[in-house]
Parts: C-alpha cells; sequence; structure tokens
C-alpha cells in the first residue's frame, strides 16, 4: 500500500426531504447567492419551487444562471463569472448533476482570479482562491458532488479538460435518492456506467497489497450491478436509487484511491470524444472501458481476473489465468448491452474519420494512464477497438 492523506471535506446530507435544509446550510456561506442550473428539468418536476422557499425562508438574496449543457461550456462559465462579480455573489448553490456542479465550480474559480479561467484548465496557474459551492444532486453519475474536480468544455478547439484542488469540494452536497425517480433509463445508465467507471480506474492499479480497497472496490460495484436492473423496472424504487446514488459519491470522493494509484487512461481517451462529438460522458466510456482492458489486461491477468470471479462470480480456471480474465470482460460488456449502454463508437454514429486527432489530443501533454503507460499510438488503438 502506498502513503496516503485522505480529506474529504463535504457534508453530505442525505435522505427523503433532504433538499428543506437548504437555505439553512447556504445562509452558513454568505446572504447573495448565485443558484445555477441546467436545461429546466428542476422546473419541470418541482424542484426548483421547493429549493426557492427553503433559500427565501432563510432570508437569501438570489440571483439566477441557468441553461448549463451537458458537457458544461466554457462561456457560460465566462458568463456566470461576470454575473458573479457585478453582483457581489458570495455563495454558489449547484443543482444538477456533474455538469452544473463542474459550471458552478469553474465560476467559483474564475471569480477571485483576474486572468482567463481557462488558465486553470491548462494547468498554466493553480487554484488559490475559490468562491464556496454547494450541491442538490439531481442525477448519480459524475460523483462532482464532492470530488475536486471539475470538467469543461472549450467551444474553441473543443477541448475537454480537468482542473483538480481540494478546494474545489463542495461545501455541502444535498442527496435526496426521490429526486432521481424522474431520470429517463438513458440518463439512469450512463451514469451507472461512470459511477462503475471511476470505480474501476481506481481497481486497476500496479500497487500491491491493497486488500481492503480491493474490497470495498469489488463491493461497491456489486451494489451497483445488483441495484441497476431494479430501477430500470421500478424507477421509483426507493432503497435500489438509494444504493445508487450514495454508490456515486462513494466512487468518486477518493477513499476508494486511499493507498493506491488510479489508471485514468479510459477517462483521458472518453473525454476527447465527449469534447468533439457532445456524447453523455457515460456512453463514451461504456465504449472506451472494454477495449481498454482488451487493450491492457496481459500486464497483470491475475488482477483482471479476481476482477472477473469477485465482481462478476466468473468460476476461475486455475490453469487458464486468461481466460478467467477475459470472461470478466465479456461480462462487462454484456452487462452494458443488456441495460441499453452502447459498448461501440459505431452505436453512437462516430464516424473513424478523427480517431488519430483524438489519439494526438489525448497524449499532448504526455502519456496517458498509470496502469499501462499509453502513448498516441497506443490511444489510436484502443479507440479503434471500440469502433
Ligand atoms: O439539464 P437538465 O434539464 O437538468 O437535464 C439533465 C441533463 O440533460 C438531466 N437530469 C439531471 N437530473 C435529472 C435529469 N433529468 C430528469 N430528472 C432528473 N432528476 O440529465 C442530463 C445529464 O446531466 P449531466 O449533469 O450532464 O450528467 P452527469 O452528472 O453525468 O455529468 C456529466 C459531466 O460531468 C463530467 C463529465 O465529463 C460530464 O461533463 N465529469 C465530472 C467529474 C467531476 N467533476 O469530478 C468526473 C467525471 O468523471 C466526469 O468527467
Ligand atoms: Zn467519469
Amino acid at each position: 500500500m502506498e502513503n496516503f492523506t485522505f480529506r474529504n471535506t463535504t457534508k453530505i446530507i442525505f435522505g427523503k426531504d433532504a433538499e428543506s435544509r437548504v437555505g439553512v446550510e447556504a445562509a452558513r456561506y454568505g446572504n447573495k447567492i448565485l443558484l445555477h442550473y441546467g436545461g429546466g428539468s428542476i422546473k419541470k418536476y418541482g424542484l426548483y419551487d421547493r429549493i426557492l422557499k427553503s433559500l427565501k425562508d432563510a432570508g437569501l438574496e438570489i440571483i439566477e444562471l441557468g441553461g448549463v449543457q451537458p458537457n458544461p461550456r466554457l462561456s457560460l462559465v465566462k458568463r456566470g463569472i461576470d454575473i458573479c462579480r457585478k453582483e457581489k455573489i458570495e455563495f454558489i448553490l449547484a443543482i444538477g448533476g456533474g455538469s452544473t456542479i463542474d459550471s458552478a465550480k469553474a465560476i467559483a474559480v474564475g471569480i477571485p482570479y483576474n486572468g482567463d479561467v481557462w488558465d486553470f484548465f491548462t494547468k498554466k496557474v493553480v487554484v488559490e482562491k475559490v468562491i464556496p459551492v454547494g450541491v442538490i444532486l439531481t442525477i448519480p453519475a459524475a460523483g462532482s458532488e464532492s470530488s475536486s474536480n471539475s470538467v469543461i468544455t472549450n467551444e474553441e478547439g473543443l477541448y475537454k479538460r480537468v482542473v483538480g484542488s481540494d478546494m474545489l469540494r463542495p461545501r455541502f452536497a444535498i442527496l435526496n435518492p426521490e429526486i432521481t425517480y424522474t431520470l429517463p433509463p438513458s440518463q439512469t445508465v450512463c451514469g451507472v456506467s461512470d459511477i462503475m467507471a471511476h470505480i474501476m480506474e481506481r481497481y486497476f492499479t500496479t500497487v500491491k497489497d491493497v486488500d481492503l480497497t480491493d474490497r470495498l472496490c469489488e463491493a461497491t460495484l456489486r451494489t451497483v450491478i445488483n441495484n441497476t436492473p431494479i430501477v430500470l423496472e421500478e424507477p421509483e424504487n426507493y432503497s435500489a436509487r438509494a444504493e445508487i446514488m450514495w454508490a456515486s459519491t462513494i466512487a468518486h470522493n477518493d477513499l476508494l484511491s486511499t493507498g493506491r494509484i488510479g489508471d485514468w487512461a479510459s477517462h483521458g481517451i472518453e473525454h476527447e470524444l465527449s469534447g468533439i462529438y457532445d456524447i453523455p460522458h457515460g456512453a463514451g466510456l461504456s465504449a472506451i472501458f472494454p477495449a481498454w482492458m482488451k487493450y491492457v489486461y496481459r500486464k497483470d491477468p491475475e488482477r483482471f481476473a479476481q476482477f472477473a470471479v469477485r465482481v462478476w462470480n466468473v468460476e476461475p480456471d486455475f490453469r487458464d489465468v486468461e481466460k478467467t480474465a477475459l470472461e470478466g470482460i465479456k461480462r462487462l460488456k454484456n452487462f452494458y448491452r443488456e441495460i441499453g449502454l452502447p459498448i461501440t463508437l459505431k452505436e453512437m454514429n462516430i464516424a473513424y474519420d478523427r480517431l488519430e486527432e483524438m489519439a494526438e489530443k489525448c497524449t499532448e501533454g504526455g502519456p496517458r494512464g498509470n496502469f499501462v503507460k499509453l502513448n498516441k499510438d497506443d490511444v489510436l488503438e484502443i479507440l479503434k477497438l471500440a469502433r
């Protein structure tokens, strides 16, 4: 096990009616807040009115900025920064999924900075100061509700890039599984794909003697796998929605990273796909992850066999570890297929003419991944395997 420091400061408020506490929680950070949200689902399903009431009861002054698109854009972030500076906003409340939360985080980091907020995403500068952010989560997926990252797409050049800092962890995250009842199946499964990917990125490590976190990863994966068919069948099953919602946070709050070094190449490759083609991040991952696995599993077939046996109940073949390993990858793909996720680029109507460009952009900062270091040609091969 590697040495580590673990601190996740996001206060999690979980359960039925949890959003009624938002006014009291937000009031701890200021009187004037920016309400940031997406394309309208919160208004359609009545959440907006409940939140507004709680905020007004707490005496807060509210400025609104909606319109965050999935794969959130830099232009809206810049608009948000201008509004917040002009209005002297003290706190940002994000209501939505990863896209809205990431947009809020990017605004929060941009307000006190005198240059172009994109500088943080190109690693030209590091985060030193942020405006506090709080979250009401509406879709379990990205884990941004307690992660240290924000992922934004710059429309100029379609670069989807990440900024990371502990300061970007939201002050609080309100998680009411009932709010997720309205998710259509396609969004539910894209969320599931992202949750699973966050766990698998951590699971496939070269660090030895990480039994506790191996088993925490396996348990979280199994919980998600077991509960997904239930929520697809019964969208209003509270228990199953609750398991998946809590798993989304656990998958990406860095507890499962303790003592190990994750891989993250599949995420790097996927961000090129969703940056250019504007597909859901989870859909890109369900095509890329199995391709990545096929490309790298020979580096440590025993680890892949452990994944197969412990997560997918594969009967181990002790004379043929590779066979067991490959069976695990096959079961993962079958699961994606069964719940309605794409497992090829073709299914997402992605032509093959820009694979080289994506491989180039993905590795322009150096090789990707830790389990196996991937250069441009490797990434290109993985993209080809995902066709
Ligand atoms: O915009 P609205 O109208 O709210 O609709 C959204 C959106 O269209 C809809 N939705 C959300 N909650 C709903 C709902 N519809 C009905 N009922 C509800 N309760 O779902 C759609 C997708 O929302 P989005 O926020 O885009 O989804 P997700 O949470 O998957 O976020 C994806 C973004 O997060 C980034 C991804 O790259 C992508 O840009 N990620 C962020 C990470 C982080 N900050 O730590 C890590 C991840 O690996 C990921 O890269
Ligand atoms: Zn992800």
